[in-house]
């Protein structure tokens, strides 16, 4: 809902029609906010900083506290002209051709909608400014700093959903009442305070406009600015902050994950560009420059490491290479950052595609199936420095991202492999989802990869393989840690049992976990495959997931995490709802079933917590 792109569009067509007249109204009408606006319109080209974004005076301490190690150089932000990047999304919704089909849209978002003010109303009335509420005892929780984690979350899903007047309040409520100087917990975790939190703050900013939640995100921005006052500048990612606040020195630790170190670019570069001032882009500039030079080193080149060595900024060094868990989203923010900057930096369209190529030969792989269908998983793999990769097939929920960004990168960068395995990685999804009796997948599963006709074979050229009982129940054995060495009719008895017991559907070996935690990443990829090719079965498939989610996890007060989703009866609850499921999973729903130019990803690129960050987009 952009407010300057309306204007922008009012300004260069004097005679607008009345339509746009309305909604320019309403949208007056409909934003009582006392903010200074975006200067430049849209997905304009390089805009001119935003002023008065510094925090307030009384929540200046981080930005006071002398440094350590001062970077003796600053890299500017770049100042070139965006590259034009093809079209993103479909040119054609056929969804949107019918009358009966968008009335059925309205009352799906609707019903979204629903969802969202019922945990939104709880969140208000028993844990306002803490983190979370209980969606079953209604207590409060804070896990992240006790900054309003679902406040924040939400704010630019209240923003998309229309709910002004709640919006309006948090916002209020945030200003004041939201304080990073100090915190309960002893270390904060630096990723998720910043894709929650500054996400969440420059999201509802570039959607609003309300200059207050700049300043929000400048003070959690110096906050986290203080974790790369170290000796080489990488940054510590769970920080002890007391310790900092004494003034104490710090070094980066030798072991941090990859995705908590390598996905802290796109909001650190959007706080850049919004008040230019470049030090969190420089900050964040390092560590990509870092990986692009040690990228071709790795033991499974194209790809990094699980864990690296910030201490020494080593990113070479490890031979556990997954995509999903405690990696993704370093790989997401790749093809992303190129978005975001408007392709004005080359190198991360090079890193993107050195890693997608090496994950389509490695990482992705199909998995047999009873109806043999055309999907794909992508696990994680082993290597042993030596140029052997072993594969290890495990599914995760948390992966299912990766079909979304390949279709991303797919259109981005004009490579039609990615978006052939976009569709089969979204497809795999949707099987996962479908074979379990709620509807719904489990967090993380074991499957059977068919076999390839090479190693150097890529998952997506390769023909779909048959269902095998036999294979299956023999590996169903195997991974329980079972004696597989019987005549086929004890070997089928024995593996019956152990598909009983554990409630195995056909294809899976084995649940390490069987939640299902309210996460977002299925619909994610469901919602930007459709954006990407306006394919109309996508809907009904996202229905079907909200309705099973909802069915599955809806409690009087809001929504709550399940047990386990192979359960016969309805999935007990385990009393607890993260912020990203009003700030991620509702809105993706919501949006899937809007008009396809609400929140267009041609003007908007999604950080990982699903928020919206404007894109620089050439003239
Ligand atoms: C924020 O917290 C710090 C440390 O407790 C305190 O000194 C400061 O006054 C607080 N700021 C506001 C505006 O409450
Ligand atoms: C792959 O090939 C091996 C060796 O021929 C065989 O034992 C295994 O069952 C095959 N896997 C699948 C999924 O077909």
């Amino acid at each position: 809902m952009a407010f300057g792109r309306r204007r922008g569009i009012l300004a260069l067509v004097p005679s607008a029609t009345f339509l746009f007249i309305l909604l320019y109204l309403w949208n007056i009408n409909h934003t009582p906010l006392s903010a200074s606006r975006h200067p430049s319109g849209g997905g304009a080209q390089q805009q001119q900083p935003i002023k008065d974004w510094q925090p307030r005076p009384e929540f200046s301490f981080w930005s006071q506290l002398p440094k350590h190690y001062p970077p003796t150089s600053m890299r500017p932000l770049p100042q070139g002209r965006p590259v034009r990047f093809p079209r993103v999304q479909a040119t054609n919704f056929p969804a949107e051709a019918s009358g009966t089909r968008r009335r059925q849209l309205r009352e799906r978002r609707e019903a979204v909608k629903r969802t969202m003010a019922r945990c939104w109303g709880s969140y208000r009335k028993y844990a306002w400014l803490a983190d979370e509420v209980a969606p079953v005892s209604g207590a409060q929780r804070n896990h992240f700093g006790g900054w309003a984690a679902t406040l924040v979350d939400a704010l630019d899903t209240l923003w998309i959903m229309g709910m002004k007047s709640e919006f309006k309040e948090a916002v209020d409520a945030a200003e004041m009442g939201i304080n990073f100087t100090t915190t309960d917990i002893r270390d904060v975790n630096i990723f998720e305070t910043n894709i929650r939190y500054l996400g969440g703050f420059l999201s509802a900013f570039d959607l609003s406009g309300d200059v207050r939640l700049l300043r929000k995100a400048a003070e959690v921005g110096e906050m986290l600015y203080k974790a790369f006052d170290t000796p080489n500048h990488m940054p510590i990612t769970r920080w002890d902050w007391q310790s900092a606040a004494r003034g104490h020195k710090q070094e980066a630790p030798a072991s941090v994950l990859l995705a908590e170190i390598g996905s802290l670019s796109m909001e650190f570069t959007r706080l850049s560009l919004l008040t230019g001032e470049p030090k969190w882009f420089d900050a964040v500039q390092r560590i990509a420059d870092a990986m692009a030079a040690q990228q071709d080193d790795t033991s499974l080149p194209g790809l990094w490491p699980l864990a690296v060595n910030a201490r020494d900024a080593i990113f070479n060094e490890g031979t556990l290479f997954p995509l999903g868990a405690m990696a993704d989203s370093a790989y997401e923010y790749l093809p992303k950052m190129a978005a975001l900057l408007g392709g004005q930096l080359p190198m991360y369209k090079t890193m993107y595609e050195k890693a997608m190529n090496a994950a389509l030969k490695y990482n992705l792989f199909r998995p047999m199936n009873p109806t043999g269908e055309d999907i794909l998983v992508a696990g994680q793999v082993r290597a042993d420095g030596r140029g052997k990769f072993n594969l290890d097939p495990e599914g995760q929920h948390l992966v299912c991202f990766l079909g979304g960004l390949m279709a991303l990168g797919g259109k981005l960068f004009e490579r039609p492999i990615d978006m052939d395995a976009a569709v089969g990685l979204v497809n795999g999804c949707i099987w996962a989802y479908k074979s379990f009796p709620h509807g719904i997948m489990a967090e993380t599963f074991y499957s059977i990869p068919c076999n390839k006709s090479s190693p150097d074979a890529r998952a997506v050229e390769e023909a779909p393989c048959k269902w095998d009982e036999n294979v299956w129940k023999r590996e169903v054995l195997r991974k329980a840690g079972r004696d597989t060495d019987k005549d086929a009719e004890a070997l089928a008895a024995a593996a019956d049992t152990v598909i009983a017991n554990n409630r195995l559907p056909k294809g899976f070996t084995s649940l390490p976990d069987r939640r299902y935690i309210l996460r977002p990443e299925a619909i994610e990829s469901v919602f930007v495959l459709y954006r990407v090719t306006g394919a109309e079965e996508l809907l009904d498939v996202a229905w079907d997931m909200f309705t099973s989610i909802e069915k599955a996890t809806a409690t009087e007060l809001a929504n709550s995490e399940v047990r386990d989703v192979t359960s016969p009866e309805k999935p007990k609850p385990a009393d607890s709802m993260e912020s990203f499921w009003l700030g991620e999973t509702l809105k993706y729903f919501y949006l899937i079933f809007s008009e396809p130019d609400l929140i267009s990803l041609d003007d908007f690129v999604f950080n990982t917590e699903a928020h919206p960050f404007r894109r620089l987009v050439a003239a």
